[in-house]
This record gives C-alpha cells, sequence and structure tokens, in this order.
C-alpha cells in the first residue's frame, strides 16, 4: 500500500503577521505553478494559534492544510483561560491537530495524562492527529530510544478505544537532539525508527501498513531526499526550514519526487 507522503510546517512561536503572510502567499504561488506537487504530496501548516485562522483563510483555494499547534486537555466551551478545546478547531474547520510535540512535553508539561485527554478529545471531534514521538539525546545513548519511543506509542494505543480512529492518525518522529539543532539522524537510524514504529503498530492495529510516520528534525532542503528514499518514512515535520517557502517547497518536492503514488 502506498501512503502519500505530507509534509508539515511546524512554525512553533513564529513569525509576526505580516511575514506570516508574505510565507503563505509565495508557498501558495510555488505550490501552484506546479499542478503535480499537490497530488503527490500532502502539504500543512501549522501557525500559530493566533494566526491560525487568518493562514486558513489566506490557504483557501489552495490544497495546503491548516494544523493546530496543540489542543487544550478540557473539552467542550467554558471558563478556561488561554485554552483552545478540539470542539473550538473543529468549529473552525479546522481538521488536524499537533499532540505530544516535545517542546510541549517538555517545556509544557504535557505528560501521559494530559496527552491522553488531548488525544480522545481531538478524535471525538473527529480532528485528525499528528502524535509526535521521539528520544532525547540520553536516552539515545544509554541504548533507550527504540523503547522509549515504543512505550510513546503505547500511551497513543492506550488512548484510542476505537480501531478505526487509527485511520485518522498520523505519527511524527522527531528524536529530540535533532530539533533545531541542525543535527539530523541519519536517514539509516531514522529508517531503523520508523520501522521499529510501523512493527509496533502493527502489533496494535491492521491498519499500520496505511499509517503515515513523518521524520522531524533539522529537516532541510539538503537533506529531506536522501530521507524521502527511506521507505517508512512517509514525510517530514518541519520547523525552522518551513519559515522560507523556498526551501519548504524544496523539501516538499523531494517527497513528491521519492514517493510517486
Ligand atoms: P526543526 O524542528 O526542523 O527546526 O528541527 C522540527 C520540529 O520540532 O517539528
Amino acid at each position: 500500500m502506498t501512503i502519500k507522503p505530507w509534509v508539515i510546517g511546524n512554525w512553533k512561536m513564529n513569525p509576526v503577521q505580516q511575514k506570516a503572510t508574505a510565507l503563505v502567499s509565495e508557498l501558495v504561488e510555488l505550490v501552484q505553478a506546479n499542478d503535480n506537487i499537490a497530488q503527490q504530496c500532502n502539504i500543512a501548516l501549522a501557525p500559530t494559534m493566533l494566526h491560525l485562522l487568518s493562514v486558513k483563510q489566506q490557504l483557501q483555494g489552495s490544497s495546503i492544510h491548516s494544523v493546530a499547534q496543540d489542543v487544550s486537555r478540557v473539552s467542550g466551551t467554558g471558563a478556561y483561560t488561554g485554552e483552545v478545546s478540539a470542539e473550538l478547531l473543529a468549529d473552525s474547520q479546522i481538521e488536524y491537530v499537533l499532540i505530544g510535540h516535545s517542546e510541549r512535553r517538555e517545556l509544557f508539561a504535557d505528560d501521559v495524562t494530559n496527552l491522553t485527554a488531548k488525544i480522545q478529545n481531538a478524535l471525538n471531534v473527529g480532528l485528525n492527529i499528528i502524535y509526535c514521538v521521539g528520544e532525547s539525546l540520553e536516552q539515545r545513548e544509554q541504548g533507550l530510544a527504540e523503547q522509549i519511543v515504543l512505550q510513546q506509542i503505547c500511551d497513543l494505543a492506550s488512548a484510542i478505544k476505537n480501531d478505526d480512529d487509527w485511520s485518522k492518525v498520523i505519527v511524527a518522529y522527531e528524536p529530540i537532539w535533532a530539533i533545531g539543532t541542525g543535527k539530523t539522524a541519519s536517514a539509516q537510524d531514522a529508517q531503523t525508527m520508523h520501522l521499529a514504529i510501523r512493527q509496533g503498530l502493527a502489533q496494535i492495529t491492521e491498519k499500520a501498513q496505511q499509517i503515515a510516520i513523518l521524520y522531524g528534525g533539522s529537516v532541510k532542503a539538503d537533506n529531506a531526499a536522501e530521507l524521502a528514499q527511506c521507505s517508512d518514512i512517509n514525510g517530514a515535520l518541519v520547523g525552522s526550514a518551513s519559515l522560507d517557502a523556498q526551501g519548504f517547497y524544496q523539501i516538499i518536492s523531494a517527497f513528491a519526487q521519492a514517493k510517486q503514488v
């Protein structure tokens, strides 16, 4: 089964409004100039919550999806200052959400309890989730990388009650030591982990062969082609390189070319 790749730009807490507008315009133009690219590769942007709806509006008519960077562990509406629930995202026709990014796990107390609530809230209202996993440098050096990542996959599995919901899941493997550091996992190491993740998923769901597993961590135009060659790498979650439309477009092209569907 061929998986159509995904290249998702995670803007994190960037950029200012004017730059965001210019970045989206430039990217839309690049994508529209090549009819085929969106057929070969799913493209998405995850702006800040502040810019999510204006970016979505600007993307209307293009094939580029909008993604929320997070969702509340609280569902519905109510007195929860600063929170945005899955229901509110769905109400604004946002279809995708990142859950469990390592920055949220490390800096914003996203532990398993919170993540379970977030996953369930998102799936309950029909959102698609991009669930992030990854080990620290220390864990890798201790030979624990696979164990840690597979435990994070088990945490995801425990949160999913309905097997059909696996069709709404994308997994992103992002070794923490490769995020924003300029160090990428070698294509070989990334492929080894992606295969382990797929094998782990296969023990949980029959949909494992259809789940896109993206690599993230210093993906750039010049390393994307090599990563895209790996059979179990179905796309990329791109941080800093997604803040440059040309560079981001080159990453999209690399995956579109390598994974002809
Ligand atoms: P990076 O970030 O590409 O800047 O390393 C990736 C991510 O954290 O999603």
